[in-house]
């Protein structure tokens, strides 16, 4: 019979038999898969492990801070943070096409990762032959279900080590689905803010400013996402929402009074949608309080926006992220 305390017995003795005594390494996403499967692998060989987080400076208020903090105090595991956001941000500068937003977050992110990787192999210690994976059962499913080995390629500015490294995979994730990793998680001891978390996209932020990705607009969008993220969750809607987007028009500027003056700022929008799998999706009727609430809020704390608008889009014709 299926407990969370089975699934989690039984992965921690097919992680020691895999791994043996060599080591293994986990990207962190920030995500409930990555932090699971990185829970899970600590539990069954502790220090063999290590843990790489690539900030990319893409991330909400916080989040960075709970996986360096919450994390590794739940789960005791090492954690090798690369703080990588001057270089995302001089990668991302000019740039306002959302795909190719998403093709140089995705290569800076490979790099960076990578550049992590060599250094952890270069470190005292049993051979690294492992990469941890937090692959759920819907993904085997849709991948055609082979197992397999991630190939990585040094590039030319590392010196001194062979062009390919071969990592065999570890899975623990395999046979679950979402809400089964969610259980093993808070079992494992994650705190709900990772175990519960909403969808959010791996290139964060960057794809949720309209136009020019820059530490000025981040920051603000930071502020705006944050009063959203607060009081959807002090209004108990975690659980009925699917996510809400906050995105920033950064390129879009209206007229505005505030206090005894005119004001010239931007929009936020915000994008509450109901979903069961994200393939479609439609607008949440939330209460108008709420709303309200949020908007009040954004406009009075956050320097530079005079406007909050309400997406009522269903998906299709509309994706739930704007770009
Ligand atoms: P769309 O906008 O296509 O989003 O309706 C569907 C779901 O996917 C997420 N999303 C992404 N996730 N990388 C990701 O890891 C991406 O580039 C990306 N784009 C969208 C989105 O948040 C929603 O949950």
């Amino acid at each position: 019979n299926w407990t969370t305390g089975n699934v989690i017995d039984e992965q921690v003795a097919a992680i020691r038999e895999q791994v043996g005594t060599k080591r293994a390494i986990c990207g962190l996403s920030g995500g409930v898969d990555s932090a699971v499967a990185a829970a899970l692998v600590q539990k069954a060989i502790g220090s063999q492990l290590t843990c790489v987080y690539v900030d990319h400076g893409l991330m909400r208020k916080g989040e960075t801070e709970q996986v360096e903090k919450d994390f590794v105090a739940a789960t005791g595991a090492n954690l090798k943070v690369v703080d990588a956001s001057e270089r995302f941000l001089n990668a991302l500068a000019g740039v306002s096409d959302p795909e190719e937003k998403r093709k140089i977050i995705g290569r800076e992110f490979i790099r960076v990762f990578e550049q992590a990787q060599l250094e952890i192999l270069q470190e005292d210690g049993p051979e690294v032959a492992f990469l941890v994976q937090g692959t759920l059962y819907p993904d085997v499913v849709e991948s055609g279900g082979g197992t397999g080995t991630a190939n990585i390629k040094s590039h030319h500015n590392v010196g001194g080590l062979p062009d390919d490294i071969e990592f065999e995979l570890v899975e623990p994730l395999r046979q679950l689905f979402k809400d089964e990793v969610r259980m093993v998680g808070a079992e494992l001891g994650l705190p709900d803010e990772i175990v519960q978390r909403q969808p959010f996209p791996g290139p964060g932020l960057g794809i949720r400013i309209v136009g020019e990705v820059t530490k000025d607009r981040l920051d603000l969008l930071r502020e705006a996402d944050a009063i959203a993220r607060e009081e959807l969750t002090a209004a108990g809607l975690d659980r009925e929402i699917w996510q809400c987007p906050v995105v920033l028009l950064a390129d879009v500027r209206s007229v505005g009074v505030q206090g005894d003056g005119r004001t010239y700022g931007h929009p936020i929008v915000l994008r509450p949608v109901s979903s069961e799998d994200a393939m479609t999706a439609d607008w949440t009727r939330m209460p108008y309080e709420v709303l309200a609430k949020i908007s009040t809020r954004i406009t009075n704390e956050v320097a530079d926006v005079n406007r909050v608008v309400l997406d009522v889009t269903s998906k299709p014709p509309g994706t739930i992220e704007w770009e």
